[in-house]
């Protein structure tokens, strides 16, 4: 074979012949030391705009440049070709109409289309006959669409767990997840997907309460979702059922609950209490008022107090009535009692057990069959009548027994008269 050095080239034959014997020589010899460098302006090109090759270290002595697309020097994929000796370009195979060649060889690429993202290869023939080859890539990013996020549930009890699923539009992202429009902070019960397209929480806390959005972002651009507002509806604690006798033959009951923004509603013997012509319930519901009581009164009542999340129930307070037969005369005479359940709160059973110490002492001389709770030590250490916080005791031996039905629970009897 004749060696490429042989033939006139800088005469009249064509500069791309030199290319070719050149680009022979690179096959058999490639050079191992090239330092020249293709750097692509921007390297992550949004569609519609323009990217530079940039050529560094290019040969001073450089007869021609050859562009082509692909990693290869491949001449069916040929872009354009620039002779540093007749100053002139030829395009190639597959030149688009969208490059330009300038005579330092950086190529422009101008309204960029999603099928230009990849790799380009420059290869460079040196007046000496040597050549070198250089390849650069960019990535063309189409414009993004916002993402979708959804939840399992907006409004959430704490302690439950809520999964936010993200769906993306688009390929080749990555996304985020923003609370309150900042990166969220994924702590120990937050767990993400690989692709971090869902994310679960559990348990969701109060502190997980605001918005989210999940956000797809490519190297150019990003996008943020619709919003999710979620609610974290904090645990309820169990409210609390205070009664008292207002009149001999009348109760209240008020309904005590720490947490705002719920609901009450009164149950009887575990149903929900159907109010009577005798019953009153203030605006808000958390008191009940019953005058004059009757004996169908008597039963287990609690009060329930509801948010949208859950709901809770008082213990249950037992009210007795006694029908008063022993006193022929008086109208349809009655005993309200009140009976709570053994978990009353301290503070509770002090201040009832306060009314009625001031009633046995005689402040309240209308009403004078007080029976103490009796699972209270204070109360139950100055009172010979308490043997048991588990047994009623009646004032009056001749009487019915104060319950209609037996105690489902252990219970102390407060008995007015
Ligand atoms: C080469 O020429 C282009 C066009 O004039 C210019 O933008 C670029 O900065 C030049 N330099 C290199 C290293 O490509
Ligand atoms: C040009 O070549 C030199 C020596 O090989 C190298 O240090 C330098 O980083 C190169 N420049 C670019 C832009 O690649
Ligand atoms: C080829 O181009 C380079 C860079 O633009 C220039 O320095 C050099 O003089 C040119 N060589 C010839 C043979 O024209
Ligand atoms: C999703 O992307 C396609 C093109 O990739 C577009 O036609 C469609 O409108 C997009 N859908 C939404 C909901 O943005
Ligand atoms: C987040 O930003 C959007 C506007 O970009 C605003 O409408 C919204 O109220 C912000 N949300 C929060 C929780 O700050
Ligand atoms: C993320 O991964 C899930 C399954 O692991 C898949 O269903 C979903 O399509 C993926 N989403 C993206 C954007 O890759």
């Amino acid at each position: 074979m004749q060696p490429p050095s042989a033939c006139p080239c800088r005469g009249g034959i064509p500069w791309q012949g030199v290319l070719l014997a050149v680009s022979l020589l690179t096959f058999w010899n490639p050079h191992p030391t090239a330092s020249l460098t293709i750097q692509p302006v921007p390297a992550d090109v949004a569609e519609g705009r323009d990217v530079l090759l940039l050529v560094h270290n290019v040969s001073k002595t450089t007869a021609g440049y050859q562009w082509y697309r692909g990693q290869i020097p491949d001449r069916s994929r040929l872009i354009v070709s620039y002779s540093n000796l007749t100053h002139s370009a030829t395009q190639g195979p597959a030149f688009s109409g969208r490059e330009t060649i300038y005579p330092n060889g950086s190529l422009l690429f101008v309204k960029i289309t999603k099928g230009d993202t990849g790799f380009y290869t420059l290869q460079v023939a040196t007046a000496d006959f040597d050549s070198e080859a250089a390849t650069g890539v960019f990535r063309v990013h189409g414009p993004l669409t916002p993402p979708h996020l959804t939840a399992s549930n907006t409004k959430v009890a704490e302690g439950d767990s809520v999964q936010l699923v993200c769906i993306p539009n688009d390929t080749e992202i990555s996304i985020q997840w923003l609370f309150n429009n900042k990166t969220l902070r994924i702590t120990d019960r937050m767990q993400l997907s690989l692709n971090n397209s869902i994310l679960i929480i559990n348990p969701v806390l109060k502190l997980d309460e605001g918005e989210y959005h999940c956000q797809v972002s490519n190297p150019i651009s990003s996008l943020k979702s619709n919003p999710i507002t979620l609610t974290v509806i904090g645990l309820m604690a169990q409210p609390s059922l205070r009664a008292t006798n207002t009149e001999p033959h009348s109760v209240a009951m008020t309904c005590l609950s720490d947490d705002p923004g719920i609901s009450i509603t009164w149950i009887l013997n575990s149903q929900t209490l159907q109010l009577t012509d005798r019953m009153q319930l203030s605006p808000d519901h958390s008191t009940l008022s019953i005058d004059p009581v009757r004996q169908e009164d008597a039963g287990d009542y609690q009060c329930e107090a509801s948010n949208p999340a859950s709901s809770t129930r008082s213990e249950r307070y037992r009210l007795a009535v006694i029908s008063e037969e022993r006193t022929p005369g008086l109208p349809v005479g009655a005993v309200a009692g009140i009976v709570t359940g053994v978990l009353v709160g301290v503070a509770l059973v002090a201040a009832l057990g306060c009314f009625l110490l001031h009633t046995r002492n005689g402040r309240y001389p209308g009403f004078p069959h007080l029976i103490p709770p009796q699972v209270t030590p204070g109360l139950r250490e100055g009172d010979p009548s308490s043997d048991s916080g588990l047994t009623q005791t009646s004032p009056f031996p001749e009487d019915p027994p104060l319950s209609p039905q037996p105690p489902p629970v252990p219970h102390q009897l407060l008995a007015l008269g």
